[in-house]
């Protein structure tokens, strides 16, 4: 991450205090009963707090601010992004998916407590997401909410991550191309990273015009991240990266890196990044912690 273009201070900062404040949420939302059900919560608490880059929370309390929204209420979404984005790591986690052992320096939630627990982990972190929207903390207006709902139901489906997890998982028999790659990540990584910029922008009533541009900017590093995230399965440091690599080539599947290799791998994630950077031009200083985010996705080493 050692890039002149990157902001370091204000960026690593933003990332610090984000990660505190979704932290906290969690551990205040999780707090485990006095019955058999604390296991349930420990599972959940072991998943959602502490680890995790928080860039789907960045991104939405980023945006969010840009239109004035208070900060306890983007939190409050973004913990809903972060939840759904959770889950879907617990299950992706699962043996009867990647089987994985460590997610975030951590062992699993399969691992640290069973599979069984793990399905449910999932599923109450899934629930717990709408319910944090459907609350008027998030919002006093009840159409704003819906809306929440909407774009992050959507986004979580077999329209969104869902879908892209199935392809993901046909990927192997099925043989992909370029554009049915691009398709399957639109789905699997871009889905929640373009809801979390919507859901920025929804709450903050936004106008169609900037709504379009952060739209454009989404789709771009939702794109980029993924590449970022299939040459780190190829070059990365397992230890930094806090999961297990070198995953991708051994189930066969065909990434971005397969397909294009790594040359043009790197190359394609840099041009995507200059061009979510390019949709910002609208905007003042008060966006450059989103242009240095679109750089940071790219040069991330975990
Ligand atoms: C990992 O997501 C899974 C993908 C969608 C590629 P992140 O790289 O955002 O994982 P955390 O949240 O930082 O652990
Ligand atoms: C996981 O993709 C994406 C979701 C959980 C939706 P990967 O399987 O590539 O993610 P990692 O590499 O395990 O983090
Ligand atoms: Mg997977
Ligand atoms: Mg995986
Ligand atoms: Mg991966």
């Amino acid at each position: 991450m050692a890039s002149s273009t990157v902001q370091p201070i204000s960026l690593y900062s933003a990332f610090d205090r984000i990660s505190a404040e979704i932290d906290t949420l969690f551990e205040h939302l999780l707090k485990a009963p006095e019955d058999a059900r604390a296991r349930l919560y420990d599972a959940m608490r072991h998943a959602a707090v502490g680890g995790g880059k928080r860039l789907r929370p960045l991104l939405l309390v980023t945006i969010a601010g840009l239109f004035g929204v208070e900060r306890g209420a983007a939190i409050r979404a973004a913990g809903a992004v972060e939840a759904i984005h959770v889950y879907s790591l617990i299950h992706d986690d699962l043996p009867a998916m990647d089987d994985d052992d460590l997610r975030r320096g951590k062992p699993t939630v399969h691992k640290a407590f069973d599979e069984a627990t793990a399905v449910l982990a999932g599923d109450s972190l899934h629930a717990l997401a709408f319910e944090l929207l459907a609350d008027e903390a998030v919002h006093g207006d009840p159409f704003v909410r819906i809306e929440l709902v909407r774009i992050l139901a959507e986004a979580s489906g077999p329209d969104g991550m869902a879908g892209g997890q199935m392809m993901d998982l046909e990927a192997d028999k099925q043989g992909y191309d370029l554009h049915t790659v691009t398709r399957l990540q639109q789905l699997k990584t871009g889905a929640l990273i373009t809801a979390s910029v919507e859901m920025g922008a929804a709450l903050g009533r936004a106008s169609e015009e900037a709504r379009t541009a952060l739209r454009g900017y989404a789709r771009d590093i939702g794109l980029a991240f993924q590449i970022a995230d299939d040459l780190m399965d190829v070059e990365g440091d397992e230890e930094k990266a806090g999961k297990a690599l070198r995953k991708d080539e051994a189930q066969g599947k065909e990434t971005f890196v397969t397909l294009l290799g790594l040359e043009r791998a790197r190359e394609q994630a840099h041009i995507l990044t200059e061009q979510a950077v390019g949709h910002l031009h609208g905007f003042g200083a008060e966006a450059d912690l989103l242009r240095a985010l679109a750089r940071f996705i790219v040069e991330r080493d975990r």
